[in-house]
C-alpha cells in the first residue's frame, strides 16, 4: 500500500486531502504539533483510519525522524500559519513555519530519499499587489503581507530543490478555497457561521473590514484533487487552481443572507480595525494551464458553495441549541 505523509492533515485542506487520498487507497500518514488540547475536529471522522505522528515544522529533527519513520512516496506539506493578519503581528514565526518550514522538510527528503515526490501549498496571495489579470503561473509576484512574502519563499525553495537535486517537487499556486471546514477567522466563515447565528437569535451583528475586496472563491474539496493530480504527472512542475470568477466580499455576504431570507443592510457593520495595513484587493485566477494538463475543473459553484457553508452552520447552531 502506498503511504502518503500529510503536513497540516488538522487544518481544512488536510481534512480533504486524508479523505481523498484514503479513497484513493492510500495508508495515511499525518503530523501533528503537540497541543494541550485537542485539536482535530475536521479529522475526528477519521480515527481508525489514519495514522498520526507528532512533528513541528520548527523542529528539523522531528521531520527528518518521521519522513524517515514514514516512509511515504508522496509528501504534502499543507502546514502553515495561514493567517494573513496573523502575519502582520507574528511576521517572524510566520517566516519560520511558512518559509523556512518548507526548507526544512525539502531537507528532510533529500537527506532521507530523493525520490520522494512532494507538493508545496504555494498561495495566490504571491500576487498581492497583482501585475496581471487574472494571475497565471508566469505572473510576476508582488506579495502584500509578511505571509505572501513568506510564501513566496517557499515558493522558489521548492522549485529550487527541484532544479538543485532533481527532486520531484510541485508548487501548486492555489486561490481562496473554502468550506463548512474553513477555520472562523476567515471572511466566508465569519460570514456563514455570524449570519446563522443571527439567524437563529444568537447574535445581532457582523462586523467586517474591508468589504470591496475581491476574491476568486472556490471550493476545498476540488481543490485537493488538484494537489494529488500534480503529482500523478510525468515530470514535476508548478500550477495555479483557480475558478476564474471573482466576487467581493460584499457578494458573499448578500448570497449569505439571502440563503436565510434576511436584509443584510440592517445587520452589518463595518469595523475600520479590521482593516489590513496593505490589502490585496482583487485576485482571479487563470487555471487553464491545469484544465488543459491535468484535466482539472472546479465542480462547485460561487453560490453553491455559499448555501453549502450556511446550510452547515445553520445545522450546527440549530443542534447546539436543541
Ligand atoms: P489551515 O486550516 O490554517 O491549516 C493549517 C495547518 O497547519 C493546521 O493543521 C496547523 O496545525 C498546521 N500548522 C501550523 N503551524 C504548524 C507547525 N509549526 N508545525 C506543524 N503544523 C503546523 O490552512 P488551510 O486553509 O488548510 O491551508 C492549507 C495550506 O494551504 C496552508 O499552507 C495555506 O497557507 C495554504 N493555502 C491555503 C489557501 C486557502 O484558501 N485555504 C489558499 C492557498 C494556500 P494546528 O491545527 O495545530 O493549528
Ligand atoms: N478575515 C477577514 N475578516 N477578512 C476580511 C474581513 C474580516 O472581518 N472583512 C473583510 N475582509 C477581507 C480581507 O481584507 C481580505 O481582502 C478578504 O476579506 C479575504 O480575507 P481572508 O478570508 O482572511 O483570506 P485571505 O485572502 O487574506 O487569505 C486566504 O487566502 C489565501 C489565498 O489567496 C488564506 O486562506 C491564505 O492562507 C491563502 O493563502
Amino acid at each position: 500500500m502506498k503511504k502518503v505523509l500529510i503536513t497540516g492533515i488538522t487544518g481544512q485542506d488536510g481534512s480533504y486531502l486524508a479523505d481523498f487520498m484514503l479513497e484513493k487507497g492510500y495508508e495515511v500518514h499525518g503530523m501533528v504539533r503537540r497541543a494541550s488540547t485537542e485539536n482535530d475536529e475536521r479529522i475526528e471522522h477519521l480515527k481508525g483510519k489514519i495514522h498520526i505522528h507528532q512533528g513541528d515544522l520548527l523542529d528539523f529533527m522531528s521531520l527528518v525522524e518521521l519522513v524517515d519513520t514514514v516512509r511515504p512516496v508522496e509528501i504534502y506539506n499543507l502546514a502553515a500559519q495561514s493567517f494573513v493578519p496573523t502575519s502582520w503581528n507574528q511576521p517572524v514565526l510566520t517566516g519560520e513555519f511558512t518559509a523556512l518550514g518548507v526548507t526544512r522538510i525539502l531537507e528532510a527528503i533529500k537527506l532521507i530519499d530523493k525520490k520522494i515526490k512532494f507538493y508545496q501549498a504555494s498561495s495566490s496571495e504571491m500576487f498581492g499587489k497583482v501585475q496581471e489579470i487574472p494571475q497565471k503561473e508566469t505572473t510576476i509576484f508582488y506579495p502584500r503581507s509578511p505571509y505572501g512574502v513568506a510564501k513566496v519563499y517557499g515558493h522558489w525553495i521548492t522549485i529550487n530543490y527541484r532544479e538543485s537535486y532533481d527532486i520531484f517537487a510541485c508548487s501548486g499556486i492555489l486561490f481562496n478555497h473554502e468550506s463548512p471546514r474553513r477555520g472562523r477567522e476567515f471572511v466566508t466563515r465569519k460570514i456563514t457561521d455570524t449570519v446563522s447565528r443571527i439567524k437563529l437569535g444568537l447574535d445581532d451583528k457582523l462586523y467586517l473590514g474591508n468589504m470591496d475586496a475581491k476574491r476568486d472563491w472556490g471550493f476545498a474539496g476540488d481543490y485537493v484533487r488538484a494537489m494529488w493530480a500534480m503529482l500523478q504527472q510525468d515530470e514535476p512542475d508548478d500550477f495555479v487552481i483557480a475558478t476564474g470568477e471573482t466576487h467581493s466580499v460584499k457578494e458573499f455576504v448578500e448570497l449569505s443572507f439571502d440563503r436565510v431570507d434576511l436584509d443584510w443592510k440592517k445587520y452589518v457593520e463595518v469595523d475600520k480595525s479590521l482593516f489590513r495595513p496593505a490589502e490585496v484587493h482583487q485576485l482571479i485566477g487563470d487555471a487553464s494551464k491545469a484544465k488543459r494538463i491535468l484535466k482539472w475543473e472546479p465542480t462547485i459553484s460561487f453560490k453553491e458553495l455559499i448555501n453549502m457553508m450556511i446550510d452547515s452552520d445553520m445545522e450546527y447552531y440549530k443542534k447546539k441549541i436543541g
